[in-house]
């Protein structure tokens, strides 16, 4: 994974308040076979509850980085003072539109926000279980006839989360080796084909808009060109910032869930057994997973100069609310770096909190849910396959590759 140069640190930034550590480049955090970059993560704690991370950004970009959770929930509650006004996928072509509703601050977030949460509320996912139930059961028959080992990313975790995004599109899946291709390009390429992804990603949601304005149908395009905020017609900019962001938010993170969900598992043929003979127990173990393997660091843009405990954080600076260092963090749950799959009152920020809060996350639950059901239900006890080993990073959204088990 390519990044750029850390930036100089700004004056304001007291010398002893740098922290070396960052999600990109610390121990941990590049491609590294076998690693578990959410554990690296929670060195942390061993610092203060705050500190500067130079480079800690796609683009080099220093960030503070904040470790409590409860003071993370600080933050994110608090839009006023900590925007999520960025343009991140725009400014990766030189644009400045926002992703909808992630990049809008309040009052604004709230117009697209209420418009856009009935489409992926409870009932709705209620309404699609079916259908992710049939093609996980799809895609896993289909790996177990092929023999005794298999690709997890490729061969489910991807197909399997970009199969129920098109059909929350409403749209068929000839295409979807395709928008694997974009996904994988736009998250994971080099600095030649993200740029490449994201315009080839816009021109498809441009051209989608386009088709279901002159001829509607029930599908979540048609929805969104016929819908109004303020008594007006959505505009292009804005259409095109909604599909964008529905595009990157449920591919990768969903993937990347039940990837390190399975990793797990693999390597705890203990809990592996407890899951598969007690199915009923996987919802809460799904959430402790979640908890443990978080995959999202946040960023916020601060709007007004701020102490924030001790550190004098200056409008402008980029404010880091990293899940995986808030769920690790050992106020908030007793023994952090111990998976219970039996934990309960596990209030994890795997979601985020405040305004933001995923809006996935019923749909997104569901689908690591009904994975790992059906996959444990078909597949015999696995391992990782001898002589391979994953490749984990850490990043703006962690991810793991190369996960080859095995269950011969
Ligand atoms: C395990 C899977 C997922 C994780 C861990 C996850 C995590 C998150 C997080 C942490 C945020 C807040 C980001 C921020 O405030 O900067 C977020 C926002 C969002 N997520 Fe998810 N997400 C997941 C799946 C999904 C899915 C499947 C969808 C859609 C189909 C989705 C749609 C969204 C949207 C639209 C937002 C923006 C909400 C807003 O700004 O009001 N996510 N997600």
């Amino acid at each position: 994974m390519e990044t750029m140069a850390a930036r100089p640190v700004p004056d304001h930034v007291p010398p002893h308040m740098i922290g070396a550590f960052n999600l990109f480049d610390a121990p941990g955090m590049t491609p590294t076979p076998h690693g578990d970059p959410q554990a690296a993560a929670a060195v942390v704690h061993d610092g203060p509850p705050i500190f500067y991370s130079p480079g800690n950004t796609r683009d080099g970009r220093g960030t503070w980085v904040i470790t409590r959770a409860k003071d993370q929930r600080r933050v994110l509650q608090d839009p006023e003072t900590f925007s999520s006004h960025r343009a991140i996928f725009a400014s990766a072509l030189g644009e400045d539109w926002p992703m909808i509703p992630l990049e809008l601050d309040p009052p604004e977030h709230g117009k697209f926000r209420s418009l856009l949460n009935p489409l992926l509320s409870p009932k709705r996912v209620m309404a699609l279980e079916t259908a992710v139930r049939e093609r996980a059961v799809f895609l896993i028959d289909r790996i177990a006839a092929a023999g005794t080992s298999c690709d997890v990313m490729t061969d489910f975790a991807f197909p399997f989360a970009v199969n129920i995004f098109l059909r929350f599109l409403g749209l068929s899946d000839d295409r979807l080796d395709e928008f694997v291709g974009w996904a994988n390009d736009l998250l994971h390429g080099d600095n030649r084909q993200r740029p490449a992804a994201a315009r080839t990603i816009i021109a498809f949601i441009d051209d989608l808009a386009a088709q279901r304005r002159k001829a509607p149908v029930d599908d979540f395009m048609s929805f969104l060109v016929q819908s109004k905020v303020d008594d007006r017609l959505l505009n292009d900019m804005e259409i095109r910032g909604t599909g964008v962001l529905l595009f990157v938010a449920g591919l990768d993170t969903v993937a990347a869930a039940i990837g390190f969900d399975l990793n797990y598992l693999a390597r705890h043929p203990q809990d592996q057994e407890l899951l598969r003979r007690e199915p009923s127990r996987i919802v809460l173990a799904a959430e402790e997973m979640l908890r443990a393997y978080p995959t999202v660091q946040m960023i916020r843009v601060a709007t007004k100069d701020i102490d924030f405990e001790g550190a004098p954080i200056r409008k402008g600076d980029y404010v880091s609310c990293a899940t995986m260092i808030a769920n690790r963090d050992p106020e908030e749950f007793p023994e952090p770096n111990r998976i219970d799959l039996g934990r309960e009152d596990n209030r994890h920020t795997a979601f985020a909190y405040g305004p933001h809060r995923c809006l996935g996350s019923h749909l997104a639950r569901r689908e690591i849910v009904v994975g790992l059901e059906e996959w444990l239900k078909r597949i015999p006890t696995f391992r990782i396959k001898e002589g391979t080993a994953p490749i984990t990073y850490g990043g703006h959204v962690f991810g793991i590759e190369n996960l080859i088990l095995d269950w011969s």
